[in-house]
């Protein structure tokens, strides 16, 4: 379980900190990869960038900005502090958020439906099915905030695997890399690893996760 569970709010507050600062390296790449799309080196090296495809790159592009800013923000929706103390700037970094969100996954979901992925059919259900349940978060999070209904906090916890996902998904190929030199890892992403990999960045956090809420829940 996120530790919303921990009383102590400087444990809390330590491993919004953490995360934090796990998550700024890749965030920042994001935001500045995404800021590329019109800098002539990105468009004439990129496999992301097409020629005349103003949408597809729009909505790649895009999409980076709006991850990265996720990446970096979506741990301070965690914290105690900010809640209990700071509830205005908790329900409105929740709304940037969300919107951050929505914008990543859409971006992310034109750009499959236009041009497909590098690792072809598996990789781009892989990728849409995660950029449809960040979606799903979204509108969850917000629908139950709104109602006051304990769930938020299920769907916002999601909410916070998704958009922490992308950067697990290097991870995974960053450790998988250094133990075993990248067995079953091909360039064009077709290897077994790949294909695996494709969901696992996700759907074991996600299960996990419930796993941990239903144990809560049923003390
Ligand atoms: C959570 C925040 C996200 C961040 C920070 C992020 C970042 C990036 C970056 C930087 C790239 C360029 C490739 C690279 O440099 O590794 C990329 C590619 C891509 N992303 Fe995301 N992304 C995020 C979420 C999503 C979501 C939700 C979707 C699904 C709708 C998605 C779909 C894609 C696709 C389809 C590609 C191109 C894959 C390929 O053919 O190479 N991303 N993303």
């Amino acid at each position: 379980m996120i530790p919303e569970s921990t009383k102590r709010p400087v444990g809390n507050s330590l491993f919004v900190a953490a995360l934090i600062l796990f998550a700024l390296p890749f965030a920042y790449y994001a935001v500045a990869r995404g800021m590329m799309l019109n800098d002539p080196g990105e468009q004439a090296l990129s496999r992301l960038f097409h020629g005349g495809a103003a949408l597809s790159n729009t909505a790649v592009y895009g999409h980076m900005i709006a991850g990265g800013l996720i990446t970096a923000l979506a741990p301070l929706q965690l914290s105690r502090v900010l809640r209990q103390r700071a509830a205005l700037l908790h329900r409105t970094l929740g709304y940037v958020l969300v919107s951050a969100a929505m914008f990543t996954s859409l971006g992310g979901l034109i750009y499959i439906v236009l041009q497909g992925t590098i690792g072809g059919p598996v990789m781009s259900i892989g990728f849409a099915l995660y950029g449809i349940l960040m979606l799903l978060a979204c509108v969850q999070t917000v629908r139950y905030a709104r109602l006051r209904h304990p769930l938020h906090r299920l769907w916002a916890e999601r909410l916070v695997i998704l958009a922490l996902a992308s950067l697990l998904y290097r991870v995974h190929y960053g450790v998988w890399e250094i133990l075993t030199g990248g067995l079953g890892s091909r360039d064009d992403f077709s290897g077994p690893f790949d294909v695996i990999q494709v969901f696992a960045f996700y759907l074991p956090y996600l299960a996990l996760h419930g796993w941990l809420w239903r144990r809560r829940e049923s003390r």
